[in-house]
């Protein structure tokens, strides 16, 4: 319509007048991934916030990831189209359970790996952060000697276990979308296409991962699909993701993997952003990510520890 098209219009005219960059994630609705600068998974975002020279970082994702671009930027202005779009992950470990934890098991000395799905203050508490991405190369590098706790999604870090033979100790964290899917829906919808190869994301349960071709992140699904020797893939992961395969792979049947109560499954965090948000928060410089600098620079360490260890 005339009105989406003006928005699109005028968005990109305010993203010209406040010299500002648009970051979206693979889960954002179609209309934010075709208007954005780049889109990605976490650790590609991560690397795009550190390489920018934009005055303005509008990212269109969820909160934590917003912050991760503040990290690495404490001198530009962060803004999010809803400082409301959380992660049930990042809510599932709170840094004051995490710093008792710590404070309760010290003698065991944690080399503590928290997945970047975590709020800056968690971020703070540990040596090292990883993604989807490249959680199994930065569990390989890390001290032979040293127990890991990983924190905060228990599913991932029962995949990288089994990825890299290294035994954790996991927080009991899980991402509200992902442990929708069940071995019910999936065997259902892998029915009705029997010559279907299926990739899933490694927030998935264990019982579903198993049933997956593949297991990676949502950046990677996109060679995964490429090269597929088949036309028909299951795709078990958020529903944003489809439009951003269809685009890259537009020769193949991209079927979105079910629950046992919908054909797909949506975060309603990364579903909270729009363009008429992403609009205003352009033209009004707020919503903005603000950090305590002691906390902004305890977790900028374990960061850039990561980018340097999975580049
Ligand atoms: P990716 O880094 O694989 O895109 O995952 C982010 C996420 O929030 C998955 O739910
Ligand atoms: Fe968090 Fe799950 Fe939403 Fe990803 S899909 S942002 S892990 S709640």
């Amino acid at each position: 319509s005339t009105t989406s098209l003006d928005l699109r219009e005028d968005i990109l005219r305010l993203k010209k007048e406040r010299n500002a960059v648009i970051l979206a994630h693979n889960y954002q609705t179609g209309d934010i991934q075709d208007i954005a600068d780049y889109v990605g998974d976490s650790l590609g975002l991560a690397y795009r916030a550190q390489e920018t020279d934009a005055d303005v970082i509008a990212f269109c994702g969820v909160h934590f990831m917003a912050e991760t671009a503040k990290i690495v930027n404490p001198n530009k202005t962060v803004v999010l189209p809803d400082k409301d779009a959380g992660c049930s992950l990042e809510e599932s470990c709170p840094a004051d359970e995490l710093e008792k934890y710590l404070n309760d098991n010290k003698e065991k000395n944690y080399y503590v790996i928290a997945y970047i799905n975590c709020s800056a203050g968690v971020k703070a508490l540990c040596d090292v952060i990883c993604t989807s991405g490249n959680a199994v190369k930065i569990v390989n590098k890390a001290p032979a000697d040293r127990p890991i706790l990983f924190v905060p999604d228990a599913n991932l870090g029962a995949w990288v276990m089994e990825q890299t033979g290294r035994k954790m100790d996991l927080w009991q964290g899980a991402c509200y979308v992902h442990v929708e899917f069940t071995r019910e829906s999936i065997n259902k919808i892998k029915s009705e296409y029997p010559d279907a190869l299926v990739v899933a994301h490694p927030e998935c349960t264990t019982a579903v991962r198993l049933l997956a071709d593949e297991v990676c992140s949502t950046e990677k699904m996109i060679a995964f699909c490429q090269n597929a020797p088949v036309k028909n893939i299951i795709v078990v992961t958020e529903s944003g993701m489809l439009h951003r395969l269809q685009k890259e792979a537009p020769d193949k049947n991209l079927i979105a993997g079910p629950t046992d109560r919908c054909a797909c499954n949506d975060c309603h965090f990364m579903k909270m952003n729009t363009m008429q948000k992403l609009h205003d928060c352009l033209e009004k410089l707020e919503p903005q990510v603000e950090l305590p600098e002691d906390i902004r620079k305890r977790a900028e360490a374990p960061l850039l520890k990561m980018l340097e260890q999975s580049k």
